[in-house]
């Protein structure tokens, strides 16, 4: 197995900002993830391609950075069962689905990250969440040393959630996922920008559309270093929401449940005069005001000045508290946003 002592994690987390990790762990096997474990005595974080998380010390965790690599495929009835290793790369299945014609994730292109990391946030974009196609993961958990199946619903998918960010956080592994693809295309096409003249839609069509939209839109952290969408959209009741609509007639919402109603977190941040606000080398994009940017590739506490003056500005103006969807780590693991003092 790989191990790497004092390692640079400027190159291994999306918003570029610099951290060094004691021990760097990349296990390719049930044995050398249990050896990692032990090494580690429970004290570490487990990265996928760092498109979720922000450093926020310049010293961070020991890094176990699991890197399970292969797919198998079972043909059942109407669909496939594809199962793949969590060290893929996410966007490079997607293409493999399309081109092998396995229905299901092409509304999910060009999503950064590895694929164990896709259900620990259920991943989701232009209609599809990843929940939508999992059959069953496949978790290693570090007390039983053993492999655990769950399917779908042992999962407990919600927006940008599931039981991998809470009850078993920090205590297993998702070794691979097993996804249910249709053999016969059937286009999801709710989200507003995926309209269509040409009659025989095939899914590379979708998915070549979902890159153009997500190309026009979010900033490549290659170029410009972010982790997608900061925060989350928020949930609000009913209530609040009759209340917000009266006073700002075109906010954008959808309606969840008969209860519940979901926001557009990006226009409540443009609509708090943020848009392409930028000091000490961060901003907020000029795009997509859901998207913080590291321009400087300066410190991840610079980035959280911003998400907090993001948060103050919009509860003030709208009294809509944002949670974050980026995982924050410091030096000892999984935070949240610390007070800043000055
Ligand atoms: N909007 C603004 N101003 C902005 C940004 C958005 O007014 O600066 C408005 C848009 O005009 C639209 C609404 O907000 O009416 C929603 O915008 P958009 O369709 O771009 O999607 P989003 O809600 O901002 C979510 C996901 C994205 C995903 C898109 C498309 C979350 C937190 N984000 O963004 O996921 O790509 O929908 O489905 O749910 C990610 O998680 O990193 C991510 C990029």
């Amino acid at each position: 197995m790989q191990i790497q002592q004092s390692f640079n994690l400027s190159h291994h987390n999306t918003f570029k900002v610099p951290a060094v990790c004691p021990q760097y762990f990349e296990p390719s096997t049930l044995e050398e993830l249990t050896e990692a474990y032990q090494t580690c005595k429970g004290n570490f974080y487990l990265l996928g391609e760092g498109s979720n998380t922000l450093f926020i010390d310049n010293q961070a965790p020991l890094i176990i950075r699991p890197k399970f690599m292969g797919k198998s495929i079972t043909t059942i009835k109407n669909a496939v069962l594809l199962t793949v290793s969590c060290g893929e790369n996410w966007h490079e299945l997607v293409q493999y689905c399309v081109e092998n014609n396995y229905y299901g994730i092409e509304n999910l292109a060009l999503i950064p990250g590895s694929v164990g990391a896709a259900p620990v946030q259920n991943i989701g974009a232009y209609g599809v969440e990843l929940s939508d196609v999992i059959q069953s993961v496949s978790w290693f958990d570090f007390s039983q040393q053993q492999v655990i199946e769950l399917d779908n619903k042992a999962c407990e998918f919600g927006y940008r959630d599931s039981i991998f960010k809470q009850s078993l956080q920090g205590k297993g592994v998702i070794v691979s996922v097993t996804l249910k693809l249709a053999k016969e295309f059937q286009p999801k096409l709710s989200y507003k920008g995926l309209n269509f003249e040409q009659e025989k839609l095939t899914a590379k069509d979708v998915m070549e559309r979902v890159i153009t939209i997500r190309e026009s839109k979010l900033p490549d952290p290659n170029k410009l270093p972010n982790a997608g969408s900061f925060f989350k959209n928020p949930m609000i009741s009913k209530e609040v929401y009759h209340t917000l609509i009266a006073k700002h007639p075109d906010m954008p919402a959808f309606k969840v449940t008969e209860q519940t109603f979901k926001l557009a977190a990006g226009w409540l941040i443009e609509h708090a005069g943020l848009k392409g606000y930028r000091e000490n080398g961060v901003g907020v994009h000029h795009n997509q005001a859901l998207v913080l940017v590291n321009y400087k590739h300066v410190k991840g506490l610079r980035i959280i000045e911003l998400a907090t003056l993001v948060m103050e500005k919009v509860q003030a103006k709208f009294g809509i508290l944002l949670a974050p969807e980026v995982r924050i780590v410091d030096h000892q693991g999984l935070t949240s946003i610390p007070e800043i003092t000055n």
